[in-house]
């Protein structure tokens, strides 16, 4: 806390409130007394001048296209860090030491195996569901076979509850892919990294050796770092209000899935290359730019643009290296890429872009790497739900250890009818 306070008039009456310093980035008026004080509410609908919580995990920069997580810049940890490194990280708030690595890989990978009964859900669903749909029913149920890591007041239960977490999500993900291209469910393998096992579990098939190319795997690894944690977006806001009735972490991740799944949030990457591939070639572009401009066509340019960001998303620099790597690796000349880069260049020399600080933004790219490692679009925001996961049990976690949490509740402001006698059928 600091001395400096925020001064306030209202109905003739003066009213302070004090301001909570932040380590970087904007301090916060603490106006929790407000409503007791003045009998009014503040109104904040998109929550863009208003923090939610208090947190010591990710801190954004949005004017610099600054990505910290526990101080560390998201660009370090795509090229040193590892995405297991970067999730205990995450959980602790400090990088492992090689022995706390090793432990904690071992941990997560003991935790791979669903429960063989929830295979069965699978096949309630129909063959051409979309996997999000069967991740939120599927990670949803967890709740109904890990009782035994449901008490959200037990800390023991909270670690293995976040374990089962991250080291279910590649199997539940991989497994929904398998039954929609009707292939049998591929087991973990527990000697193979987060990413290779993820992969295998998705490409291979019981009936032949699967290799995990290493271009590949790091690629996927550094997609799942990108992803790990982005501060209170929404699907992390919709984790923390759903824990905070106190509701088991299993309903609330499922609820979170539910939240990325919008095509503002995590269903973006699946629209941007939707977008790509509609555009098609290079002279098609500025037809889209002019439609992205026209305040009567709902049309956006998907992958641009961010609520936080007003400069380029730190995310896709390493994404579009990424893409670089890939599909050179994998020998693909997708000419969408020559799209992407063409739409990125017009975009970011155009007024309307410029002006409104419209910059790519993590979803841009992705897309086209995912596609050339062979994932179909449906699967791409599945693949943003398995690396959140870490992030969203982070923040629950954070949320439920703070002695001072207390039930989500916003309130309104209240345009409604004021009170009036009910009118019999008869007499409307
Ligand atoms: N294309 C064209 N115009 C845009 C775009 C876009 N992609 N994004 C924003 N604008 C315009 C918008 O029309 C508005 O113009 P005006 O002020 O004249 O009405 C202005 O820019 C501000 O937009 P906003 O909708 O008020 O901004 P927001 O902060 O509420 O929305 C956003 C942020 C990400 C939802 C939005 O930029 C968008 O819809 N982008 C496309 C979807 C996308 O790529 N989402 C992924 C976000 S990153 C990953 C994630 O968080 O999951």
């Amino acid at each position: 806390m600091s001395n400096e306070t925020a001064k306030m008039s209202l109905g003739g009456k003066d009213y302070e409130f004090p301001v909570l310093k932040a380590t970087t980035g904007p301090d916060v008026i603490d106006i929790r007394k407000l409503y007791a004080q003045t009998n009014n509410f503040t109104l904040d609908p998109g929550f863009t001048s208003t923090a939610s919580c208090e947190s010591n995990l990710t801190f954004i920069d949005g004017g610099e296209g600054v990505l910290l997580h526990g101080g560390y810049p998201i660009g370090q940890l795509a090229e040193h860090s590892s995405f297991m490194e970067t999730s205990y990280l995450l959980l602790n708030g400090t990088l492992p030491s090689k022995n706390e690595l090793k432990e904690f890989k071992t941990t997560i990978t003991n935790h791979t195996m669903l429960h063989e009964q929830l295979a069965k859900f699978f096949s309630g669903f129909r063959r051409d569901a979309h996997p999000m749909a069967i991740m939120c029913g599927v990670v949803g149920a967890l709740s109904a076979f890990y009782h035994d890591s449901t008490d959200i007041n037990d800390p023991e239960h909270r670690r293995i509850s976040s374990h089962r977490l991250i080291a279910k999500m590649p199997t539940i993900a991989a497994m929904a892919y398998k039954y929609s291209i009707g292939q049998p469910f591929v087991y973990p393998d527990n000697t193979l990294s987060y990413p290779g096992n993820f992969l295998r579990m998705t490409f291979g098939v019981p009936a032949e050796e699967y290799e995990v190319d290493p271009v590949i795997e790091r690629a996927m690894d550094r997609i799942f770092i990108l992803h790990a944690d982005h501060e209170q977006n929404a699907s992390t806001s919709t984790v923390r209000l759903a824990g905070s009735s106190g509701a088991n972490p299993f309903a609330c991740i499922a609820a979170g899935i539910a939240c990325l799944w919008g095509p503002a949030h995590g269903g973006a990457n699946e629209a941007a290359l939707n977008m790509l591939r509609e555009i098609g070639t290079v002279d098609r572009i500025p037809e889209y730019i002019a439609r992205a401009k026209d305040k009567n066509d709902p049309f956006r340019l998907m992958g641009f643009g961010h609520r936080v960001y007003k400069n380029y998303d730190p995310r896709a620099t390493v994404m579009q290296k990424t893409a670089d790597e890939v599909l050179s690796k994998l020998g693909v000349t997708d000419p969408i890429f020559d799209v992407a880069r063409e739409l990125e260049q017009i975009a970011l020399n155009d007024p309307y872009f410029v002006e409104k600080k419209l910059y790519p933004n993590v979803d841009f790219y992705s897309g086209i790497i995912l596609s050339a490692i062979g994932f179909p679009t449906e699967m791409f925001t599945v693949l943003f739900a398995l690396a959140r996961t870490v992030g969203w049990v982070a923040q629950w976690n954070e949320m439920i250890s703070d002695p001072g949490q207390k039930i989500g509740r916003p309130r309104q402001l209240y345009t409604g009818p004021a009170q009036r006698d009910y009118i019999p059928i008869d007499k409307r």
